[in-house]
């Protein structure tokens, strides 16, 4: 073979792969802008061994929380091998901040159907605020595999319409898994 044709060869290749990087980054960007699919990038730090004792994730902050200003926060632990709490209401097209943490090791919240994706890593707070505009009961199987219960992790997002949302006096808002 000539030398040429070697050459050629080569920027045939490098052009394919400049070719299949671009569009990579092009996906990336405009997922990221269209729909909100980027990794949550929150940086927020808490003590595992002390979570359950004081603070934002005592067992009686856990849950559903609608704010003054209409939006909703839900407050949740991930641990070997639950959710706690285990079916979180969240209202059908508003704002909602998930904030979840884990007192043990690496778990993984996703909301099946959604954008809503995370990784619970001990020692962080794992924060993501999105909207969830499909009513009905979402499936949250924990995805990073965390020990033999691995499996049986899982707990429903139910996302309640507006017109059946009617959390108490304190803003809070609970729901059942029909078994
Ligand atoms: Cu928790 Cu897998």
């Amino acid at each position: 073979m000539d030398e040429k044709r070697i050459v050629r060869s080569e920027l045939r290749w490098v052009f394919v792969v400049a070719a299949a990087v671009t569009l990579m980054l092009v996906v990336i960007v405009a997922t990221t802008l269209a729909n909100a699919l980027h990794p949550p990038s929150n940086v927020e730090t808490i003590d595992p061994a002390t979570l359950h004792i004081a603070g934002e994730f005592t067992e009686a902050n856990l849950g559903t929380q609608e704010n003054a200003d209409g939006t909703v926060t839900v407050r949740l632990i991930a641990t070997q091998y639950a959710f706690v709490p285990r079916c979180l209401p969240v209202p059908e097209g508003r704002p909602v901040s998930i904030r979840v943490t884990s007192p043990d090791v690496i778990h993984g919240f996703i909301v099946a159907g959604t954008n809503a994706n995370t990784m619970v890593v001990p020692g962080f707070v794992a924060e993501l605020t999105t909207e969830f505009d499909e009513p009905g009961d979402h499936l949250m199987p924990c995805h990073e595999y965390c020990g033999l219960g691995h499996s049986n992790m899982w707990a429903v997002l139910r996302v309640v319409p507006e017109e059946e949302w009617i959390p108490d006096a304190n803003g809070r808002m609970t729901c059942e898994l029909v078994p």
